[in-house]
C-alpha cells in the first residue's frame, strides 16, 4: 500500500511539477520512465483526454517509482474517478468546497486551485495551505505572490500556468513558491515522436532549478 502524501510533500519533491497531456496509451508508461530518470517523479496527468484514467493507472501499475497524480479535478466525480486508477495526488484549476470534501474523504491530497484572495480564505478554511496559483502568468505573476507574502505568509504555492524553463527560476526564488508547474516537460512532437531521451534531458535541466524554500 503506497504511502499517502501531504499536499506540501507533493509540491516539495521537486522543482517542477509536469503538466502531463497524454492523447495515447502507449506514451504513459515510456514517459513516466523517461521523467524518473531525470529526477521528475511527481506527475499530474490531467484528466482532459479520453485515455487519461488509464494513462494513470498504467502508471500507478507499471512505474512504482513514479508518484502519478490527477490534473484538471473538475468535480468531486473526477476525484473518484482519479483516486481509483491509482492517482496519489490530485490538481484542480480552482478550488469548490465539494472537491475538497471529496478529496478529503478519499485521503487524495489535493493541490487546489486558487487566483484570487478569496480563493485562497476558501482554500485555507478547509484546512488547504498548500496551493496551486492557476493561471499564474495571466492572472499576475510575480507581483501577485510578492502581494500574498503579507496576508497570507502561511501559504506556499505551484504556480502554474505560462510558466517554462525561461522564467521558472524567478518564480522558484520567492519565499512562499515551493514550485512551479507547467507543459514545458512534455512537448506535444516530443511525446507524438517517442523521443523519451529528450523528455529525460528536459527533466533533468527541471530538477536541477535552485528554490528559494528549500
Ligand atoms: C494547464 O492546466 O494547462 C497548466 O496550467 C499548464 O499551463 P502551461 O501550458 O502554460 O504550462
Amino acid at each position: 500500500m503506497a504511502v499517502t502524501l501531504t499536499p506540501l510533500e507533493v509540491m516539495s519533491d521537486a522543482p517542477v511539477i509536469p503538466v502531463i497531456v497524454l492523447t495515447e496509451l502507449a506514451q504513459a508508461v515510456p514517459l513516466a520512465r523517461a521523467m524518473v530518470a531525470g529526477g521528475i517523479r511527481m506527475l499530474e496527468v490531467t484528466l482532459r483526454t479520453p485515455v487519461a484514467l488509464a494513462c494513470i493507472e498504467a502508471i500507478a501499475r507499471d512505474v512504482p517509482e513514479a508518484v502519478v497524480g490527477a490534473g484538471t479535478i473538475r468535480s468531486a466525480a473526477d476525484a473518484q474517478a482519479a483516486a481509483m486508477a491509482g492517482a496519489r495526488f490530485g490538481v484542480s484549476p480552482g478550488y469548490t468546497g465539494a472537491i475538497g470534501k471529496a478529496c478529503h474523504d478519499l485521503g487524495l491530497p489535493l493541490l487546489p486551485g486558487v487566483a484570487t484572495a478569496g480563493e485562497i480564505m476558501a482554500a485555507q478554511e478547509d484546512g488547504y495551505t498548500a496551493l496551486k496559483f492557476f493561471p499564474a502568468v495571466q492572472a499576475g505573476g510575480l507581483a501577485m505572490l510578492k502581494a500574498w507574502q503579507g496576508p497570507f505568509g502561511d501559504v506556499k504555492f505551484c504556480p502554474t500556468g505560462g510558466i517554462t524553463g525561461g522564467n521558472a527560476g524567478e518564480f522558484l526564488r520567492l519565499p512562499n513558491v515551493v514550485c512551479v508547474g507547467g507543459s514545458w516537460l512534455t512537448p506535444r512532437e516530443t511525446l507524438a515522436r517517442g523521443e523519451w531521451a529528450h523528455i529525460t534531458q528536459i527533466a533533468q535541466q527541471a530538477a536541477g532549478l535552485k528554490r528559494h524554500s528549500l
